[in-house]
């Protein structure tokens, strides 16, 4: 989601509209603002986007000296004028935008409901302005300060008062806020671009920090409310840098929202104990779960690869037989469904045709659909019995990046939530998966700060038109995933093989020069592995393995160069092996000259079969 908020003498209603514009980028399932105007705080929401909002204020505008505005990116409640924010209270004289999640939202709605307040949305935002309100004793920055000290989870927030018509309110804790510094006029934004138009003097709020904005003066403090001061920061982006957080494309801006898109996806899906799965979103019953005879995993694209790590994930945790199949293959083959079925649909956009198709086909059939999907309310997300959201954010450049991790994660906590309901895995073995998981981001964050060796191979191979990917098991399906990314956006033509089947065929292709890219992860294999990397060594081919630090030096005997990923379990390793393949072809993209975050003859969302 994205946040501004303006304070100051020009037209807010105009302000607050172009900030959005330039945030659409994070979230644009619904839109809306909040202005003081002589009669009071107004709001207006529309669902869909900011275009929807647009027509709904001309005739009607907002007039007034302060606002703030929103574009939503649905986490809790599906899109709809209801939930859009801003969010306000029983008696309309708080107002709030907000960004990130309110883990204990439900906890702090029934309390509030005990006490008499109603409510009309399904967000956890709107229980934010009904504590604002309930806390209120005439001055908006203790009740702000007493409220979140009721609330967990991250979020950054602007708030208003009709109370105090002078003052704009920020938090920042764990969610992305920043202060713009006007003449006579002060701005928040989620990010920069928000901001960019009006001002380049920036402050950049920490996590447990506050802002008071009036007019003329910004007060910067700790959620406890002792004072701060913090450096002003000159911000010399173009407006095109800034709306990609400062990198050169999207992709690349994606590849490093990773880390925290696995965080979001595990936030609230784990419990306190940090032992065990839950997902209280689950309709599925135990005795459902207990039922299962067979699973089937229907995606398309990068989806479909996120779903052949998850038939491993479940096969190997739960002992249930799991198919993976293609979508637009899936309805056409009479699949066997019966009502102990559970077809797990994994899409991203939540749109794709084929997907729904074989979707619907499934569900005609008698399974329980359960989908994996980043986009609340989006058609599969209606459609389907169950959802699990993936909380990668929106995903723009074509090329799926974090969306794929992301369903890599959903796919590792469903395993370990039916295999905990199955009873096939003692509680130590969740806890020590559950927590090699929770290592995850900071290890994605230990190799995207080095790249340049992954770059000086991607310009190396940004040279020839043909190469292979290799892998077995896990490795194989990460090989699959890393090809289709390097053919998507490099148009370098590559094929992924299981690694013992290149000698029935394929390995007639292999010469002199050619580059073949080795995952050599997982252990158990990695014998058989290096025998196949013998294979191609012997007919000269150019071969870079990825693995770890301790297979190095052995490796290097068959192999030209080795890189080496940070060691988690074999079962995780695709979340981690995926990322140099990923900035492989980012950067192979780049050295071509390509288009990298719109590749010829793709698009993000395939809406037809
Ligand atoms: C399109 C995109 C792919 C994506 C596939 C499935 O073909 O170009 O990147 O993997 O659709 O999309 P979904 O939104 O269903 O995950």
């Amino acid at each position: 989601c994205g946040i501004v908020g303006y304070i100051g003498k020009k037209d807010t209603q105009a302000v607050l509209i172009e900030g959005l514009k330039k945030l659409e980028y994070r979230g644009y399932d619904s839109a809306g603002i909040a202005v003081f105007t002589n009669q009071g705080l107004q709001i207006a929401k529309a669902q869909g986007r900011l275009a929807n909002l647009e027509s709904k204020l001309e005739g009607t505008p907002l007039v007034g000296s302060a606002g703030i505005g929103h574009t939503r990116w649905a986490t809790h409640g599906k899109p709809s004028d209801v939930n859009s924010h801003p969010h306000t209270d029983n008696s309309h004289k708080f107002s709030v935008v907000h960004n990130g999640i309110v883990e204990n939202y439900l906890e702090l709605k029934d309390e509030l409901i005990s006490q008499g307040h109603h409510f009309v949305s399904e967000t956890d935002t709107e229980v934010i302005s009904h504590l604002i309100a309930r806390e209120y004793d005439g001055d908006i920055v203790k009740a702000v300060q007493k409220a979140i000290g009721y609330m967990r989870g991250a979020f950054a927030l602007g708030v208003l008062t009709e109370y105090e018509p002078d003052k704009l309110v920020a938090v920042r804790q764990a969610s992305p806020l920043i202060i713009g510094i006007g003449e006579g006029e002060n701005f928040i934004g989620s990010d920069i671009p928000a901001i960019l138009q009006y001002t380049r003097k920036v402050y950049i709020l920490n996590d447990g920090e506050m802002a008071v904005l009036t007019q003329d003066s910004v007060e910067l403090m700790t959620i406890e409310g002792n004072f701060i001061s913090r450096e002003m920061i000159h911000v010399d982006w173009d407006a095109v840098t800034a709306e990609k957080g400062g990198f050169e494309h999207f992709m690349l801006k994606e590849i490093h929202e990773q880390p925290k898109a696995y965080r979001d996806t595990m936030r609230g899906r784990i419990d306190e104990s940090g032992k065990k799965v839950v997902l209280p979103e689950l309709k599925l019953t135990a005795d459902q779960i207990k039922n299962i005879r067979n699973i089937q995993i229907i995606a398309c694209g990068t989806a479909y690869h996120a779903g052949l790590v998850g038939r491993s994930a479940i096969e190997s945790l739960v002992r249930i037989p799991v198919e993976t199949d293609v979508a637009s293959e899936y309805r056409y083959r009479s699949p066997i469904v019966t009502p102990e079925t559970l077809v797990i649909v994994v899409s991203q956009s939540g749109e794709t045709a084929d997907t729904l198709a074989a979707m619907r086909e499934a569900k005609a059939n008698g399974a329980h659909v359960l989908a994996i999907t980043n986009v609340v309310g989006s058609s599969i997300a209606r459609d389907a019995d169950d959802v699990i959201v993936t909380l990668a954010g929106p995903e723009i450049a074509v090329a799926s990046t974090k969306a794929y991790t992301s369903q890599l994660i959903a796919f590792y906590l469903l395993a370990l939530y039916l295999a905990e309901v199955r009873g096939t895995q003692t509680p130590e073995a969740v806890a020590q998966i559950v927590a090699a998981m929770q290592a995850l981001p900071e290890q994605v964050e230990s190799m995207l700060a080095k790249p340049d060796a992954i770059k000086a191979y991607a310009e190396h191979i940004s040279k020839h038109e043909h190469l292979f990917f290799i892998g077995r098991g896990l490795d194989y399906a990460v090989a699959q995933e890393g090809s289709l990314k390097l053919k998507e956006i490099s148009y370098i033509h590559s094929e992924a093989y299981a690694a013992g089947e290149l000698k029935h065929g394929t390995l007639a292709l292999i010469e002199e020069g050619i580059p073949v890219i080795a995952l050599a992860t997982q252990e158990a294999v990695l014998e058989k592995t290096v025998s196949n990397i013998k294979e191609v060594n012997a007919r000269g081919a150019d071969i870079m393995a990825i693995t770890h630090e301790e297979n190095v030096a052995g490796l290097l005997k068959s192999v030209d160069q080795a890189f080496a990923i940070p060691k988690t379990l074999p079962l995780l390793t695709p979340a981690l092996s995926v990322v140099p393949l990923q900035l492989l072809s980012y950067y192979a993209s780049l050295a071509r000259g390509n288009d990298v975050d719109k590749p010829r003859n793709l698009a993000k969302s395939v809406t037809v079969e």
